[in-house]
Formats: C-alpha cells, structure tokens, sequence
C-alpha cells in the first residue's frame, strides 16, 4: 500500500478516538441523570413561582434501605414523586399516582420502603437503560404497569379485598376455574405434573429457553409467550420422542395473560425475595378465612373438584376436551360426565385414590404426559364422598 494512504488511515483513527474521548468528557460533565434532575428544578421553578429553585445544586438522591438490603436511587430522575404540585408534569417529573386509594402514599413511605419492592428494576443505576433495564446481569428489569400489583403480595399476605390489588383477585379466580392446581403445585400444594409455581419467577432468566420468544429476555416475556401458546414456546424435541407441553393452550385475552402473569410473579413474592428479604415489620398479615359452608353435598363436592383442580385435565364441569397426546382413543383427557355410567361409588373412589396411567394409541409412541394423579394422600375421605356425588351428579338428567 502507498504511504500516503497510510497517513490517511492514522489521521482519520486519530480523529476517532479524539471524537470519542470528547463524548465520554461530554457524558461525564452533563451525565443522564444530571440533565433530567436539571430539568425538574426548571419546572419546579415554573409551578412554584420561585425561580431560585432553578438553580438547586444537582446531586446523586437515593433512599437507603439496610433492612431491605437494598439502595434506591430512582428518585434522582423521580425527584418529584412526593409532590403534588407535580401531578400535572409529564414522566418522570410527575407526583407519584394513588391506584385508586388517596391513603396509598402515606401508608407506603418512599423513604422506608423505596421502589424497587414494587417496581423491581435496578435501584443503585443512575441511566435510564440500567435502572429500567432489561441489561444483562440485572435479574428484575422494571416491571410493566399491569405487573406491578404482583409484588403487592410481598408484604399483603392477603389480597382478598386489598384496594388496587383487584387485578390479583381476578387471576386467582381464572387460576381456580382453570383447575391449574390440577398440575401445578403451589408452595407445595397441589400436583407436581407441570412445576411448581412459587419457583417460576425466582428461577432467573437463564433457566428459560427464549429461542421461540420475539420480544426481549425476560422472565415476564417468556411467562406471557408461554400463556398465549404453551406448545409454540415449549414445543419438544419431537425427533427425540421428547413431547410438546402438555399445558393446555387456552384462548386468553391480552388482559387475562397479563392477569395471570401477575399472579405468577405474587406467588413468587409471598415467598419473599432470597437476597433482599421484606423486614417482617412491613408484612400485613391475613386475616383468618371463614370456613366455607354448602348447602348440599353435591354442591361441597364441587367445590372440592376446583380445590384440586380436576377441571384442568378433565374440561370445566368433567366436559372434556383437554388434549392428551398418544392416549388412546380420542388423544384427550376422558370426560367426567358419564362415569356414573361406568363406574360404582367405589369404583371412582378408587381411580381417584389410587391415579392410573392411561394407555398408549401408538404402542411404540412416547408416553401421553397426562396422567391420573393418586389424590390418596391429599384429599379426605369426607371430600371424596362429595366429589363422588358430585361427579355422578353431573350425567345430563
Ligand atoms: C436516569 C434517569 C432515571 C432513573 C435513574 C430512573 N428513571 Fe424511571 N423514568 C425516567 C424517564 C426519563 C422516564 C419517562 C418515560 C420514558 O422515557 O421511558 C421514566 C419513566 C418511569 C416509569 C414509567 C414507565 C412508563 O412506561 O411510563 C416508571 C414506572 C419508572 N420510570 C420507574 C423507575 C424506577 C423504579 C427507577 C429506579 C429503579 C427509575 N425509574 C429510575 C428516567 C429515570
Ligand atoms: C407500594 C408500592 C409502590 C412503591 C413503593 C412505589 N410505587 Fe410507583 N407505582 C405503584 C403502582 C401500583 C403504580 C401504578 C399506579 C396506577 O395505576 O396508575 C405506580 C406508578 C408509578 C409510576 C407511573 C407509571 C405510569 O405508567 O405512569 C412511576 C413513574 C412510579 N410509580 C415511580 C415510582 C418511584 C420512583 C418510586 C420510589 C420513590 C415508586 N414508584 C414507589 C406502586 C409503588
Ligand atoms: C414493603 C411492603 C408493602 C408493599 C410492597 C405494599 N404494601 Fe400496601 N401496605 C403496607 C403496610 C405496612 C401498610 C399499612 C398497614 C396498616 O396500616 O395496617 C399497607 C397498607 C396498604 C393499604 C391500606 C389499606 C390496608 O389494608 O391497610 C392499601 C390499600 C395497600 N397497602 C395497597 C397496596 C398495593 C395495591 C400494593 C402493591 C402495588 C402494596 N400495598 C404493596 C406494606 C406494603
Ligand atoms: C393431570 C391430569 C389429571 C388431573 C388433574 C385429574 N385427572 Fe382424572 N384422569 C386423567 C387421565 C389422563 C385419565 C385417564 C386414565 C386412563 O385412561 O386410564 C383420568 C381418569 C379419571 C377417571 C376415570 C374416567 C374414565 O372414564 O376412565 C376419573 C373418575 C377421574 N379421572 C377423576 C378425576 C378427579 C375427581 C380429579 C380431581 C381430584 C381428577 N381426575 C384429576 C388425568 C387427570
Ligand atoms: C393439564 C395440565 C396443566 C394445566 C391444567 C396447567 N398447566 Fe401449566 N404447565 C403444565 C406443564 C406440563 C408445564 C411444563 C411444560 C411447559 O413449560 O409448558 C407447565 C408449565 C407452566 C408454566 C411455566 C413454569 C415454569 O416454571 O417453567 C407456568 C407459569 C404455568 N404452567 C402456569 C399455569 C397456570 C397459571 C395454569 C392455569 C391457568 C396452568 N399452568 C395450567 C401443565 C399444566
């Protein structure tokens, strides 16, 4: 190559990396966090009428939390979010809002419990991409609004008629209709056919597969994908006879996964956080639950087909229509409207005590992954002779 173009070459790198060295002294002097913090006083100015605000020193604001081992700096862009002169500001200088209960603010101080117990996100980072992330390495990147009441559950040990916790109660009632229970344990109660779900949002985002997800990687990204369509997101590796999931695919609305997606992240919540525990101080305990009283047995028994989620393989009221791959004949789940038909009071006592495995249609087929669970050791006798009555119950008069 000629010497000249060489020349060239070293000017124009020279040139490069005196560019960059300007931007990085440029990013030093007027970082993020000093412009939006900058701003905030020049419109605290303006609504207050006093132009000496404009001229507030900049500084890193944190709310520093040992008990909750956590350090919240959020408040340097969100300096206003405890003034209600601020309410009418765009983000991220307006007043925080009430859900719905003016007592909201005062009976969760910023200064004792921060942000990040609520919103999650990365409480020490001082730009916008890290303290809302999704980054690497940071395992809670800001959750969306629909989401946030999720973490409501980590100090309201009871949800149950909680102001703004409304969202929480419609997932768990779609979750009992469901019959998710039916699969799932939850803190250790209920059915280990799919995992258990206090576990899931703890899990961290390297224990998912995000090849079939579009969107970014996060765990709250991969539980909505998986909501929408269990078998796109876990479809198997059908050449190893390894199957699809077995989870049902229900037609949720967009509402009804965000529903559900919260209430995942809940249960994670009322395990408390491993590294960075609620100090017992702010729990709010439950109150005792009433003891649910029927009017028949037939209606108690129903009442135990949801508590242990029959309906999740066996269709809402034993109707049927859950798939079931390779089991004999139809590939579904049976349906429970008939069994009177086949079965004696005994009989069904027994296939529920003791579970079964369903037969293959393909000899040489993988397993079906549905099987009857043994409820013997969980369910009363009491319960069991009013689940039978019920499941009798239910033949078309
Ligand atoms: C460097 C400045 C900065 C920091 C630090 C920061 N934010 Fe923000 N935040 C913003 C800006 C700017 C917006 C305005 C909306 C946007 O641009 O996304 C915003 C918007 C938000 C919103 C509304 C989101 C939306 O979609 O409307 C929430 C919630 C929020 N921030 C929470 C937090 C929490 C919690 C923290 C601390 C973990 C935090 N922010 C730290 C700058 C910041
Ligand atoms: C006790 C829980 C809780 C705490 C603590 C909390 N927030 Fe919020 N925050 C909420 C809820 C719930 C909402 C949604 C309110 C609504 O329905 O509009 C919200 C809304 C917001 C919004 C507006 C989001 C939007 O979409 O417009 C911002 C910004 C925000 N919070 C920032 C913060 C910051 C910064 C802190 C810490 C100083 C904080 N929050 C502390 C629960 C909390
Ligand atoms: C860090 C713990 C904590 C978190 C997280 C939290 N709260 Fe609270 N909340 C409290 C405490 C403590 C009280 C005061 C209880 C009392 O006065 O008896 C309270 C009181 C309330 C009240 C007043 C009524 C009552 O039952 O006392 C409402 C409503 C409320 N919280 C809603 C929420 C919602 C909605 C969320 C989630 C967005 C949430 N809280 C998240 C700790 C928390
Ligand atoms: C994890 C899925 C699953 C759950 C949950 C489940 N079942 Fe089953 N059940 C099955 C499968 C699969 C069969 C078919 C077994 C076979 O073909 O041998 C079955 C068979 C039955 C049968 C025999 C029906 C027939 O026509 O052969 C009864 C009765 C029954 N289940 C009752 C219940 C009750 C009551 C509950 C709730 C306590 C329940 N099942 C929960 C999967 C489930
Ligand atoms: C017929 C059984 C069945 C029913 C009913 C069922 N699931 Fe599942 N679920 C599974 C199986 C099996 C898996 C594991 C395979 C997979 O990830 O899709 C799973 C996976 C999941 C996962 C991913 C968990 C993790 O840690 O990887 C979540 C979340 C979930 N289910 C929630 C629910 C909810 C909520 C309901 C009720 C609306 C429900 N499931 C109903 C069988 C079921």
């Amino acid at each position: 190559m000629r010497r000249s173009v060489w020349n060239w070459l070293f000017l124009l790198s020279s040139f490069g990396l005196g560019l960059l060295f300007l931007v990085l002294v440029f990013q030093e002097t007027f970082p993020e966090w000093k412009m939006v913090q900058g701003e905030y006083y020049r419109r605290l100015a303006q609504v207050t009428g006093d132009p000496s605000k404009a001229g507030t020193p900049l500084k890193i604001l944190q709310i520093y939390l040992p008990e909750f081992h956590r350090t919240d700096r959020c408040i340097t862009c969100h300096v206003g979010v405890d003034n209600p002169r601020m309410k009418d500001q765009p983000q991220p200088f307006r007043a925080h809002p009430d859900p719905g209960d003016p007592e909201f603010l005062a009976k969760h101080p910023f200064n004792e419990i921060g942000c990040t117990v609520c919103h999650q996100g990365q409480g020490p980072a001082t730009t916008k991409r890290h303290a809302h992330g999704p980054v690497p390495h940071w395992e809670e990147p800001l959750l969306s609004k629909e989401l946030v009441v999720g973490t409501c559950a980590s100090c309201h040990q009871n949800i149950e008629g909680l102001k703004g916790a409304e969202p929480l109660v419609k997932g768990m009632q779609l979750f009992r209709e469901k019959g998710c229970i039916g699969c799932h344990t939850l803190h250790g109660k209920g059915m280990l056919v799919g995992p258990e779900l206090a576990e899931t949002w703890r899990k961290g985002v390297d224990q998912f597969d995000f090849r079939y997800i579009h969107g970014d990687e996060t765990v709250a990204t991969w539980i909505r994908e998986h909501f929408k369509d269990p078998q796109a997101v876990v479809p198997g590796y059908p050449a190893l006879g390894i199957p699809e999931s077995a989870m049902p695919k229900y037609e949720l609305t967009d509402e009804e996964v965000n529903l559900l997606t919260a209430l995942v992240l809940s249960f994670a919540s009322e395990e408390g956080d491993e590294g960075r525990p609620v100090p017992a101080r702010f729990k709010v305990a439950a109150a005792p639950q009433p003891a649910q009283a029927y009017s028949s047995k037939i209606e108690q028994g129903r009442g135990v087909f949801e508590k242990y989620g029959c309906m999740g393989c066996h269709g809402i009221g034993g109707r049927g229509g859950v798939r079931n791959k390779n089991m004999e004949m139809a590939e579904e789940v049976p349906p429970l409207v008939y069994v009177s038909d086949g079965f004696s009071r005994e009989e069904l006592k027994e296939t529920i005590r003791k579970g079964r495995y369903p037969a293959r249609s393909d000899p040489s087929g993988p397993a079906p992954p549905l099987w009857m669970p043994a409820w013997e050791q969980k369910i009363s006798e009491e319960e069991l002779d009013a689940l039978v009555e019920y499941l009798i119950s239910l033949k078309p008069q």
